[in-house]
């Protein structure tokens, strides 16, 4: 049975607090290890969590300032963190085949794999931290609502879906100058499905629980896997007391493979402000918001129209009965409110066709055993593309079924969807999109930051896990 809905108030995860700074560089601790939370009433999960807890705790970071983040695996399998959004260089950007090994613990380079994925990694392909790593994030970039994530190598899906996922705010003087809702009123709201067995454990239909040998999902779950609970912050259908004034949500798609049409259950609208990659040129009012797998949307809602005492559902319009519904406002008493939504933004400055030197196709699309990229499956030696450093390309990216495509350093902005103007939902600085079955979608995407080996590939983990990846190389 599945637990009741809007029972329980929506937890806020711990901000992470610096273990030292040195030279004005923060370095933060954090453990990899197994915790048990209680999801379900009365029930208790043992989940995978950065410091034993899911979602693991918010960083709050600087536009500009160097933050490093030192974390120790004492899980069962090897790790590797990716913040997804960061300009970061490429030993510290998570890379699947660079692995923190188990404190204590080993892993077998020559290791083949029993099942039919075809087998992609040569033993000198990976890299091995023993118990620790260091990963270095410069952050020179805007402002902007970023996440981190596990992308072990055939196994993120499994790992994340057992809570390897957190928020990492970047914050910046532009942001922080605007007159939009601060503090308490600035929430994130990480939302996933899961699926759990009668005792209260995730249930997840791996074909190797022990995430040792054989990666994946039986055939069945071709699509990807979905749960038939909705999680925000961790908890089933929570409820948040507002107070009737201006909310900011910065709201996170960190499920596997789900897809959700947000929307509020009055027909009230949200007001977009930013999106993957922070502050858009303008606000732009959205009657529901389609977010993919790993995109972030930064909405303003004003409850001050409400009535003390009454409610409002944030609804999916792509769920039925229970995956129908996300989480649940109460408004409640007076409070007063400074903010508001200004009419500008940013300046954000807009990609233009013609500075485009170079233009590459990806096609998404089963082939074969799997999933595929330009027909191939992932392998780090096999590089897809050389983009020069600070240039600009145009990428076109085609597919044959929903597949969020997410490139690592670079951001882009979309140019055309099918031959048309971009979405309502594809406006400004964006890390993923939304590339639905038979699709055309053409970005502007611009390198910088660093040289070294990329990746870009589909953001629905079980197609992640099935190779659904490539490389590319900023030269
Ligand atoms: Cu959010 Cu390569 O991942
Ligand atoms: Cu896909």
């Amino acid at each position: 049975p599945l637990p009741p809905r809007f029972r329980v108030p929506l937890p806020i995860p711990a901000v992470k607090k610096p273990a030292r700074t040195v030279h004005g560089v923060d370095e933060y601790e954090v453990t990899q290890r197994i915790g048990s939370a209680e999801i379900l009433p009365g029930r208790t999960t043992k989940v995978w969590g950065f410091d034993g807890t899911f979602p693991g705790p918010t960083f709050e970071a600087r536009a500009g300032h160097e933050l490093r983040v030192k974390v120790r695996n004492e899980l069962p399998q090897p790790t590797s963190t990716h913040l997804h959004g960061g300009v970061t260089p490429p030993d510290s950007d998570g890379y699947p085949t660079d692995l923190v090994v188990p404190v204590g613990g080993s892993f077998d380079t020559h290791m083949k794999h029993s099942g039919d994925m075809p087998m992609t990694v040569r033993p000198q392909d990976w890299t091995l931290h023993q118990g620790t790593k260091e990963y270095r994030y410069p952050l020179g970039q805007r402002a902007a609502t970023l996440w981190y994530h596990d992308h072990r190598m055939d196994f993120s899906a499994p790992q994340v879906w057992r809570g390897l996922a957190g928020m990492f705010v970047v914050r910046d003087d532009e942001d922080d100058a605007l007159p939009l809702p601060k503090g308490e009123r600035d929430v994130p709201l990480l939302i996933c499905d899961r699926s759990f067995t009668a005792d209260g454990s995730f249930a997840y239909p791996s074909i190797d629980p022990s995430l040792t040998m054989t990666p994946g999902v039986t055939k069945k779950y071709m699509q990807g896997v979905q749960g038939d609970v909705i999680l925000v912050n961790g908890a089933p259908w929570p409820e948040l007391e507002v107070a009737p004034v201006r909310y900011r949500f910065r709201i996170l798609n960190a499920s596997n493979a789900r897809r959700y049409q947000l929307a509020l259950d009055d027909g009230r609208h949200l007001v977009q402000v930013g999106s993957d990659q922070g502050l858009l040129a303008r606000p732009r009012t959205q009657a529901s918001i389609v977010v993919t797998p790993a995109e972030r949307f930064d909405v303003v809602v004003d409850f001050s129209a409400y009535r003390p005492g009454s409610t409002v559902t944030l609804v999916n319009k792509l769920g039925s009965g229970a995956t129908g519904q996300v989480m649940r406002f109460r408004i409640g008493g007076r409070a007063s409110d400074d903010s508001h939504v200004p009419a500008r933004l940013s300046d954000v400055e807009t990609l233009k066709r013609s500075q485009a030197k170079v233009t590459r196709q990806f096609d998404f699309r089963l082939s074969g055993k799997g999933w595929t990229v330009n027909k191939q499956f992932f392998s780090p030696s096999t590089v897809l593309a050389r983009p020069a450093l600070n240039s600009v390309e145009l990428w076109r990216f085609t597919s044959d079924f929903h597949h969020p495509v997410h490139t690592h350093l670079a951001h882009f902005q979309v140019l055309t969807r099918d031959g048309h103007s971009p979405g309502s939902t594809d406006h400004g600085w964006k890390d993923v999109v939304d590339l639905r079955p038979y699709e055309v979608v053409e970005v502007l995407v611009r390198f910088t930051g660093f040289r070294g080996r990329y990746m870009l590939h589909c953001h629905n983990l079980e197609h992640e896990d099935m190779a659904m990846m490539a490389n590319f190389q900023v030269v």
